[in-house]
């Protein structure tokens, strides 16, 4: 390992499972102190205990990101355990999908919660804190770079048949990195998105003919997709196979690390070679 982030504080949503328990395990093996947040107590937990056994600080913020008080309490978290904030990755996420004319406005506006609107407080939440440190900074002479890593995905980008929710949704949060790349760049703060294509995560691992589901605050949720569809889509992408969250997550550590400080304001596509 680097220690490239030795002594840097990052907030993780979503980091119980799939690819947010890589990014969490990730940014703490490279000396970060993480805040690791899930909706189930029960995840969270283990990956905050999987860090702190192999020797590096972690600690749990639990809780539903789409919350209206959650924000406030996640960047406290960090504030009151470590003393700063140096990093924020917003992974939380799930797919609920169906076509335009079968989609619920329960549908649309989860979504639109979880993916935009829990993001956009998230870090409303945390400019305070990034303003007045960045002002301390400048006033001694110094240029300290902190990161914001917000996940989309190439329905985002490219648009998706049955995830008109999703794909606006993570359209959305690109549109909120370019912003705030520009609101942000005056005080170093690196605002980027990591748009995913095929990551093998319980997501898009149950097939669809299976009624597998997940459960979101008490909801049972379809996921899966369907296997032979996989199956051509993974000829479709010019590394032959789905990504797999490790490498989903190495995507994310480059934004999070000092070579990457003066790009802003991204989109990048981590699909195995397919835009
Ligand atoms: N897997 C893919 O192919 C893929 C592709 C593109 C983008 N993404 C995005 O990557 C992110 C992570 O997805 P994943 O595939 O690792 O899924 P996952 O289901 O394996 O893990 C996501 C974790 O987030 C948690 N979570 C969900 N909603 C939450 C909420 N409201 N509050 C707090 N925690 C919540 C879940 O409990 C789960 O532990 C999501 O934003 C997803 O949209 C995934």
């Amino acid at each position: 390992m680097s220690n490239k982030l030795e002594g840097k504080v990052a907030i993780v949503s979503g980091s119980g499972r799939g690819i947010g328990r890589e990014i969490a395990l990730k940014l703490a093996a490279e000396g970060a102190a993480v805040v690791v947040n899930d909706l189930d107590d029960t995840v969270a937990d283990a990956v905050t205990r999987e860090i702190v056994a192999g020797g590096g600080r972690a600690v749990a913020c639990c809780g539903n990101v789409a919350a209206p008080e959650f924000a406030a309490r996640f960047i406290d978290t960090a504030l009151s355990h470590y003393g700063r904030l140096d990093i924020i990755v917003n992974n939380a996420g799930y797919t609920w999908d169906n076509v335009i004319q079968k989609m619920s406005d329960a549908q649309w506006d989860d979504i639109m919660a979880v993916h935009v609107t829990a993001p956009f407080r998230i870090l409303r939440a945390a400019a305070d804190h990034f303003r007045s440190a960045a002002k301390e900074e400048a006033a001694q002479g110094l240029e300290v770079f902190r990161k914001v890593v917000n996940i989309s995905s190439v329905s985002g980008v490219m648009g998706n048949a049955g995830q008109a929710n999703y794909s606006a949704a993570k359209s959305a949060i690109n549109g909120l990195t370019k912003a705030l790349a520009k609101e942000w760049g005056r005080y170093k703060i690196n605002v980027n998105s990591v748009a995913f294509g095929v990551i093998k995560t319980r997501l898009t691992e149950a097939s669809a003919g299976d009624d597998a589901t997940i459960n979101i605050a008490g909801q049972e949720i379809k996921v899966g997709v369907n296997q032979q569809l996989m199956q051509n889509l993974e000829t479709l992408i010019p590394m032959g196979r789905a990504g797999t969250p490790t490498e989903a997550a190495g995507a994310v550590y480059l934004f999070c690390i000092p070579e990457s400080n003066y790009i802003s304001g991204q989109v990048v596509v981590c699909g195995g070679g397919r835009p």
